[in-house]
């Protein structure tokens, strides 16, 4: 058996590699909660984060045997990958948790998806035999989210001393939207997430959605356990980094480009369906028009990074956001007044010098498992900014006493809601924002991490 005695397996790992010109490779290190978590139990745990390998950069490194200690990147033929990843993964799973599936949008399960189906179970089993090799006796391996759906009961067969936990990050889908899927595929997910010991969700609502499901279609949870692990924002990071020169040049490149004394409704997201982006935009025009008094004084500054451009759906959305916003610009904007402010250019230093200037946050997704921006803004934020949240985000669970809440469908509750927000007395904004931050940092990512470690560990075996 390998040494390892804390495994992390996910899709996308702490690391990807780029290829520069002359052929040299280069890292570039992602951040979020996982990553800021398994760093929590230190460089000298004998710990691994076994991901794929996503880019042809990635690709290269594994073939040169360039990498860092405590990760190991599968390579994953190209083909195989993308029918799993792109295919099963974020066309499938994805859709049925967030309930995305709307005409002409449904799923077809024909001889296509089975071949995806097939590639999804081949790496799944990649993952399962990597984790196999290099767990040491007994280790606990925390598997995440639904790419990897599989893996727990796959490597319950191969390893059956080590302790198998399974986090999910997204939603999960109630048992009459989770039916759309094909019975023996539905049941292959059921059971590959029950071969864990421990299962983690976001909030209460997406474990009573799983457990339903269980209940079912899969004759209940056998022996495994399930818990909630409300993963928050990190503090300490975020403070310190949001202080950081690179961050306050971006404050007055933006400044400028909101204009002195207007007010800001900052969102910033991937450029994702389940984020809601384009109705965000439209009940901002709704604002517009609906309340005149509010032209010339605000700006919609809206950051839509790029996200999973392999799927034509995303492609579209990715134009649709373009499209609507340019068109309010033109409609709306006078010489001295830009209404909304697109970036589409991933930068994470913008993207806190965004969160310091808002005045109100704007989080309007359509579902989401947890949704870290509504619990990051009102930490990073100078004066306190109101927070419009969608009550279909997992953070509502959390943040709904002291956020202005909203329908997501509803552009004309969701205008109603950005007016509200905007209006708010500065004293009852900064209150509230301190309510909001105080309950978005309740479970730093340390914290969340060793939680779900521990709980692992103490658990009897089944
Ligand atoms: C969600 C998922 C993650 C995923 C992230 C980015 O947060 O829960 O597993 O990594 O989206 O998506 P991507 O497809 O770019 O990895």
């Amino acid at each position: 058996y390998g040494p390892a005695q804390v495994l992390v397996a996910s899709n996308r790992g702490p690391v990807s590699y780029g290829v520069r010109e002359d052929g040299s490779l280069h890292a570039k290190r992602g951040g979020g909660g996982l990553v800021s978590g398994l760093s929590a139990i230190g460089p000298d745990a004998g710990a691994l984060w076994v991901c794929s390998a996503l880019g042809d950069g990635d690709r290269e490194a594994v073939r040169r045997g360039v990498g860092e200690s405590g990760v190991r990147m599968l390579d994953i033929p190209a083909g195989v990958h993308a029918d799993a990843y792109n295919g099963i993964a974020n066309s499938v799973l994805w859709f049925v948790h967030h309930m995305l599936y709307q005409t002409p949008l449904e799923p077809v399960f024909d001889a296509g998806f089975r071949r995806q189906w097939a590639a999804y179970e081949a790496y799944n089993r990649s993952f399962a035999r990597a984790l196999a090799q290099e767990a040491a006796e007994g280790a606990a391996v925390l598997v995440q989210d639904y790419h990897l759906t599989l893996v727990p009961g796959m490597l319950r067969e191969l390893r059956p001393d080590l302790r198998i936990g399974h986090f999910s990050h997204t939603p999960w889908a109630p048992p009459e939207y989770f039916r759309m899927l094909p019975e023996d595929v539905a049941g292959q997910v059921l059971r590959g997430m029950l071969g864990a010991d421990r299962l983690g969700f976001l909030t209460h609502r997406w474990a009573d959605a799983f457990t339903a499901c269980c209940e079912a279609f899969a004759g209940g949870l056998g022996g495994t356990r399930v818990g909630v692990h409300g993963l928050g924002a990190d503090a300490d990071f975020l403070r310190r980094r949001s202080r950081e020169a690179d961050v306050e040049e971006r404050m007055a490149a933006l400044r400028a480009e909101i204009g002195e004394g207007r007010k800001a409704i900052v969102r910033v997201d991937r450029t994702e369906l389940s984020k809601n982006i384009v109705r965000g935009l439209l009940a901002y025009r709704q604002l517009l028009d609906d309340r005149p008094e509010w032209r010339e004084r605000v700006v919609h500054v809206a950051f839509a990074y790029p996200s999973r451009q392999d799927l034509a759906v995303y492609r579209d959305y990715t134009a649709e956001v373009r499209r609507v916003a340019d068109e309010i610009n033109e409609r709306y904007g006078t010489p001295g007044w830009t209404p909304v402010v697109l970036h589409v250019k991933d930068d994470f230093a913008r993207s806190l010098a965004a969160y310091r200037l808002a005045d109100v946050a704007l989080v309007n997704p359509i579902r989401d498992g947890m949704n870290l921006v509504a619990k990051e803004v009102p930490v990073v934020s100078d004066e306190g900014c109101a927070l419009v949240l969608s009550r279909e985000a997992g953070a509502y669970e959390e943040l709904g006493e002291d956020a202005v809440g909203v329908n997501p469908y509803d552009i004309t509750g969701t205008a109603r809601a950005l007016h509200e927000a905007l209006s708010m007395r500065p004293g009852e904004r900064a209150d509230r924002a301190k309510r909001l931050a105080a309950a978005a940092t309740a479970l730093p990512p340390a914290r969340w991490f060793l939680d779900q470690l521990n709980a692992l560990r103490e658990q009897p075996t089944a």
